[in-house]
């Protein structure tokens, strides 16, 4: 390396600290600011850091939607979310999250965090994680739960570990939407092109983290619509019994937005929820979404 490239290295290193939370998961990156260059290594202390504790936050990022784009980019390729009304202009990778609606129509998905789920577990690829920006907050309500999955296979009695052993589940975006369609009269009927992007897939009920090796319950209360080979009413009862002790309160992280926050989450390790905030309470959040492997 030249001294000159030497320097400019140098010059260019962040000094960051990691903070764990101290609960069941999640941790905030202290010192970090997304518009100064981050070095590879330093991305990679990121990324061990974000596989450790399933949800990082890096506070008051005053960033652009391209330098959004940018680093999500760095963790892998983006997907791009089939609800194209929904999309940031001019920047289909981000998906817009909001609860404003301007002449007459909302600007953003309004329900997106609806009920529990993992992003895109109804792709054959999932999604290996999420990066949530907000951009202008309520004074009030508007939090993001999020619930550690690696912990919830760990804590399963044995019993069940067994029983869920080798068996796969079905997860279908048309299932959540037509659920949440009857709820949210801005839902549209989907295109046959929608339908046509997004068929139900199958993924082992039980996965191995591909970066941790963790053993993670991966069904979720949003797009799972049922566990392959039992009957449907066993299905739905032993998925119910899942989504309790997957949510149970020691197992939640709850995050109280600041301004300028980004947010970024392994979908591979955990689950989120967010309320649907009132629509006085203005909440919008721009959301990029990476691509991860096939669940194993
Ligand atoms: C989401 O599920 O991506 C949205 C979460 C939120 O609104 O906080």
């Amino acid at each position: 390396m030249s001294l000159d490239t030497l320097e400019r290295a140098q010059a260019s290193r962040q000094s960051f600290e990691i903070r764990p939370f101290g609960g069941p998961l999640g941790a905030e990156i202290v010192g970090l600011d997304l518009n100064l260059p981050v070095a590879d290594d330093e991305l990679a202390t990121l990324r061990r850091a974000f596989v450790k504790h399933g949800v990082v936050v890096f506070r008051d990022q005053r960033i652009t939607p391209e330098q959004h784009i940018a680093f999500s980019r760095r963790f892998g390729p983006l997907q791009v979310h089939v609800l194209n009304r929904f999309h940031l202009h001019g920047h289909p990778e981000i998906l817009i999250v909001s609860n404003v609606v301007e002449d007459g129509k909302p600007i953003g998905l309004v329900d997106a965090g609806a009920d529990w789920h993992s992003d895109l577990s109804y792709m054959p690829k999932p999604s290996l994680g999420a990066l949530l920006h907000s951009q202008e907050l309520p004074a009030e309500r508007g939090d993001t739960l999020y619930a550690n999955t690696a912990n919830a296979y760990d804590t399963l009695p044995a019993e069940v570990k067994k029983l869920l052993e080798g068996k796969r589940a079905v997860h279908s975006y048309v299932y959540r939407y037509e659920r949440l369609r009857k709820l949210s009269p801005w839902r549209a009927e989907l295109t046959q092109k929608q339908i046509d992007e997004v068929p139900p897939v199958e993924h082992p009920v039980i996965t191995t983290h591909p970066e941790s090796g963790r053993k993670i319950l991966f069904v979720s209360e949003g797009f799972t619509s049922h566990i392959v080979g039992i009957p449907r009413d066993e299905s739905d009862a032993l998925l119910k019994e899942l989504h309790a002790h997957i949510t149970r309160p020691e197992n939640v992280y709850t995050h109280k937005w600041q301004p300028h926050d980004m947010v970024f989450w392994d979908n591979r390790s955990t689950q989120h929820y967010a309320a649907i905030t009132p629509q006085h309470l203005r909440r919008t959040l721009y959301r990029t979404t990476v691509e991860g492997d096939v669940p194993r």
